[in-house]
This record gives structure tokens, sequence and C-alpha cells, in this order.
């Protein structure tokens, strides 16, 4: 008999905010594992704002699209023998087969990784620190903007899964931080975790708190969020400013009418032009031939005890709609995962 999974389908396209009954539960059946192929067992499944992107392309009816550290339960590929670990793009399914075509895709986004060397780390990380998101961070951070010893570093989205990581590394580089995020308690845990200062963008008016926290003005801007909030930061960029685009968080779930702008409007070319600033977008994806590097790096930091993770978890893997939904409204402090 065939062994069956179970898989959360797109099944309405999300109007705004995504509701639950955009998504069902359904079981469908694992097909064979033949040469080549391999059977895996999500062990954690991660929750991303690009998911909500892909809710509105993916055609109805396909799986969502997202990572998961899985466990090989059945191979017929020596590269993968049962018991080993990866990280992949399977979707939110429990279940998947990897076609040995599958397994060979030189497409990074499709590509099945191994994990670094966790060296005792929980797996999940795999998803967050030591992974795409922490490679963002990092890369985003040392390759995009550059930041220099002593010079003024911001970060919006600072709580999330990408921001705190920037955040500490901009601080292991020797840089003043000042991070923004959306509640009081977010707030002080970026404290805790070394920002210099930190600040609710939904209490304060972002043009006080950076007259007061940077008096010399923002030379790197670490972007997660776009839209309003990025334009009231750019005339207090310094001369020679860089921005890193790295999300527009803040405009995804705004209807088409209104998507225009919230994406496009937070540069003003006076700012730009006059300040001499370099705004560049980059995607995590381009530093593939460098991706272990990354992690290794990262993972020194942590067992150093220089950068601190923290994982929102939630157990159950029908609560995935849920924790999807919950990370567009905030409801996450560091990197979301979920536990099936
Ligand atoms: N370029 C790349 O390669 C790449 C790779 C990964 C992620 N990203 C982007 O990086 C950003 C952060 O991703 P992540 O995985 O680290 O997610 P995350 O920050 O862990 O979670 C999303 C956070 O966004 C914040 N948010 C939601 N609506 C907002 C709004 N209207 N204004 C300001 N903040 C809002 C919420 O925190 P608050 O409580 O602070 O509002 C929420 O917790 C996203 O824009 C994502 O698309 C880009």
């Amino acid at each position: 008999m065939m062994a069956l999974s179970k898989a959360w389908k797109l099944t309405r396209r999300p109007v705004g905010m995504p509701a639950i009954r955009d998504f069902t539960l359904v079981e469908e059946p694992v097909p064979p594992c033949q040469a080549g192929d391999v059977i895996v067992q999500a062990e954690c499944l991660s929750i991303d704002p690009y998911m909500r992107f892909k809710a509105g392309i993916l055609p109805l009816g396909s799986t969502m699209d997202g990572g998961q550290v899985a466990r090989v339960i059945e191979s017929k590929n020596p590269q993968w023998p049962v018991g080993s670990y990866m990280v992949t793009q399977a979707g939110w399914r429990l279940t998947t087969h990897l076609s040995s075509e599958r397994l060979q895709t030189t497409d990074f986004w499709q590509k099945s990784l191994q994990l670094p060397d966790m060296r005792g780390l929980p797996m999940s990380l795999g998803l967050g620190t030591l992974g795409m998101t922490g490679n963002t961070a990092y890369f985003g951070l040392t390759e995009i903007l550059r930041p220099v010893a002593g010079e003024t570093v911001l970060v919006s989205g600072a709580a999330g899964a990408v921001g705190s990581v920037v955040v500490q590394i901009a601080k292991i580089k020797g840089c003043k931080v000042i991070g923004f995020a959306g509640s009081d308690d977010k707030v002080e845990w970026l404290r805790e975790i070394g920002a210099d200062h930190a600040f609710n963008y939904k209490v304060v008016k972002v043009g006080e708190a950076l007259k007061q926290a940077a008096p010399a003005k923002v030379n790197c801007y670490f972007d997660n969020v776009g839209g309003k909030f990025t334009a009231s930061v750019m005339p207090y960029m310094a001369f020679g400013g860089r921005v890193a685009v790295c999300g527009a968080i803040s405009g995804y779930n705004k209807q088409e009418e209104e998507e225009e702008g919230a994406m496009t409007g937070c540069f003003k070319d006076s700012d730009v032009i006059w300040n001499r600033l370099r705004i560049e977008g980059f995607m995590f994806f381009e530093f593939e031939d460098r991706w272990m590097e990354g992690l290794e790096q990262l993972r020194d930091w942590i067992l150093e005890g220089k950068l601190k993770y923290k994982e929102y978890v939630v157990n159950g893997f029908e609560k995935m709609p849920d924790t999807f939904i919950g990370v567009l409204k905030g409801s996450n402090r560091g990197k979301a995962i979920v536990m099936p």
C-alpha cells in the first residue's frame, strides 16, 4: 500500500492579509522511491515572509512553498543515506518524495542542501541563523553594506529572523546599532542582544528617535520593511550612506492599487543625490558560492557566545497557516519554526 503524507494546499488566492481559509490540509500518496530517489520526513518547517509572495503566484491547488529540515527515511541514493539530514524546499508537507532529478537540480532555490557541522546545536537552526535567514543577514551586512567600525547601522524589522542577526553582526563589527521593531518587548530584547538604541516604530516618531540616537546620521541602513518607515529614515542618512534593500514586508499584504506607493515611494531623489547614497537590493542566493563559509562563521560566533539565536517555535503541522499569518502580523521574535 502506498504511504500517505499530509500537505497544505493553497486553495484560495489571499486578498490583503492571508486568512486560514485560503489553505486546505489534505492527505496525498507518496510516490515510490526509485533508483536515485529519497523519501524525507519533515523534522521542522520554516515560516517566512516570502511565502506571502508565493501565495500570490502559485497555481491554486499547489502545495505551499517552504523550506524544512528533513530526515531521510528511505533512500536509493548513496549521497543521502537513511538517517541523514538536509535542508530542502519540500513545501508545507510532512513526507516528501525527492526524485533523482530534483536532487541534482542546479536551481539553488530547489536544491537539497547539507547542514553545516552543527557541533551539537539544534538542527532547526538550519532554517534560521545557520540557514537562509542567517546568511541573508551575514552577506547583506558584510558584502552589501560593508560597515566600518564606528559607523552607525540602522536595522528595520530588527527583532525578526534576519534583523536580529544583522543587529548582532553589526555589533561584532564594532558599529553603533539602532534597531526598530513593532513592540516594547521586542525593543527590550534588542537591547539585550546589544542594540545601542532600540525603538518601537508603532509608538515613536522615527525622525525624533533618529535625531536623538544618530546625531551624526546613519551610515548603513539594512532595510527589511520598506514603505513609509523607510521613507522616514531617508532624511537621516549620512553623506555617502549605504542602504541594503533586503525586504519590504510593509507592502506584502497591500492590495494591488495601494502596492505601488508602498513598494516604490521610499526614496526621494534629492536625499539620494545630495547625500550620494548607494541603494542596493540583493537576494541571498547571490552568495551560493560562499554559502558554507557564511554558515560556519555564524556557527562559530554562536559557539563563541558572540551571537545569540532565538526561535519562535509553534508545535503542530496543523498550525502552519496560523503561524504564517502570525509572522506577517509580527507575532514572532527571531526565526519562526513549526515543529510537526
Ligand atoms: N533579500 C533576501 O534574500 C531575503 C531573504 C530573507 C528574507 N528577506 C526579507 O527580509 C525581511 C525579514 O524577513 P524575516 O524572515 O527575518 O522575517 P521576520 O522579520 O522574522 O518576520 C517578519 C516581521 O516583519 C515585521 N512586520 C510585519 N509587518 C510590518 C510592517 N507593516 N512594517 C514593519 N514591520 C513589519 C513584523 O515584526 P514587527 O513586530 O517588528 O512589526 C514581523 O515579525 C522580509 O521583508 C523578507 O521578505 C529577504
